[in-house]
């Protein structure tokens, strides 16, 4: 059975005392939840040794929410992709929204980012979605398909083979507005199926994860759908009760669709 992937993206929050305690708090009780969840933590860059020191022993997976496009040299404040290899990032969260919007990234450049990280065999979470005014429009689908495409003229076919999409429909960000679980449904499948064309079948599997807006109330109903394979979670994964009880509730899921098969 192919895992759910739960990803904290902690944006630009939080400090030593309260990593310290929700690591702690996490790492008592979260090994029973493993055995059908990839748990990925992403911290600001400034504590990522910290949180990778603290989960190395325990399954759970170190990610970044951004990585500069250079691998080293004269570029003042940015963070290279051997930087975060080196002290044990995993995955790379790449072409977030808000990254889009507050630092103007292209499309041209996440996919050089995304190109970079699968470079040194890490995964990419390549963000994607549309803003309030695009799905009034009706463009939804038209923005993904660009959004893809940047990535599949970069790399090829086989550009999406090891990476993780992330569907994050910008105007269910951090809004207490997620959006509807069938709606979320029928863009993950087109998703996946236009993935799979562009990449001449040559894909076993297309993972495709939801963010917007998601709490412990409302995982189970994104959860469910056999095309959302898991969540990217910003506010909720700030809480060690809220984020548990997601990856509890992810759990409880895959056990049921276990026992159903
Ligand atoms: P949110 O953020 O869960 O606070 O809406 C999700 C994200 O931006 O990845």
């Amino acid at each position: 059975m192919q895992k759910k992937f739960i990803v904290a993206n902690w944006k630009l929050n939080g400090d030593i005392k309260n990593i310290t305690i929700f690591l702690k708090n996490l790492k008592l009780n979260i090994s029973l939840y493993l055995k059908y969840n990839t748990v990925i933590i992403t911290p600001p860059t400034i504590y990522l040794e910290r949180v990778y020191q603290n989960i190395k022993n325990i399954n759970i997976f170190l990610g970044s929410q951004d990585v500069g496009i250079n691998k080293k040299g004269a570029f003042t404040g940015e963070t290279s992709i051997l930087m975060l290899q080196d002290v044990g990032v995993q995955y790379v969260i790449v072409g977030h929204s808000e990254r889009r919007l507050f630092h103007h990234e292209s499309n041209k450049l996440i996919a050089k980012k995304f190109g970079l990280i699968k470079s040194l065999n890490l995964i990419p979470i390549l963000c994607i979605g549309e803003s309030e005014s695009e799905k009034r429009q009706n463009q939804t689908k038209e923005i993904i398909k660009n959004q893809l495409n940047s990535i599949f003229e970069y790399l090829g076919k086989k550009a999406f083979l090891n990476t993780i999409i992330a569907y994050e429909p910008i105007w269910a960000i951090g809004t207490g507005l997620s959006a509807d679980p069938i709606y979320v449904e029928s863009i993950h499948k087109f998703i996946k199926d236009y993935v799979n064309k562009q990449s001449a079948n040559n894909l076993e599997k297309i993972i495709v994860q939801y963010g917007g807006s998601v709490n412990s109330k409302n995982a189970k109903s994104f959860l469910k759908q056999p095309n959302i394979d898991g969540l990217l979670i910003g506010s909720a994964s700030l809480i060690y009760e809220e984020f548990l009880k997601i990856i509890k509730i992810s759990h409880e899921i895959s056990c049921e669709q276990i026992n159903y098969s």
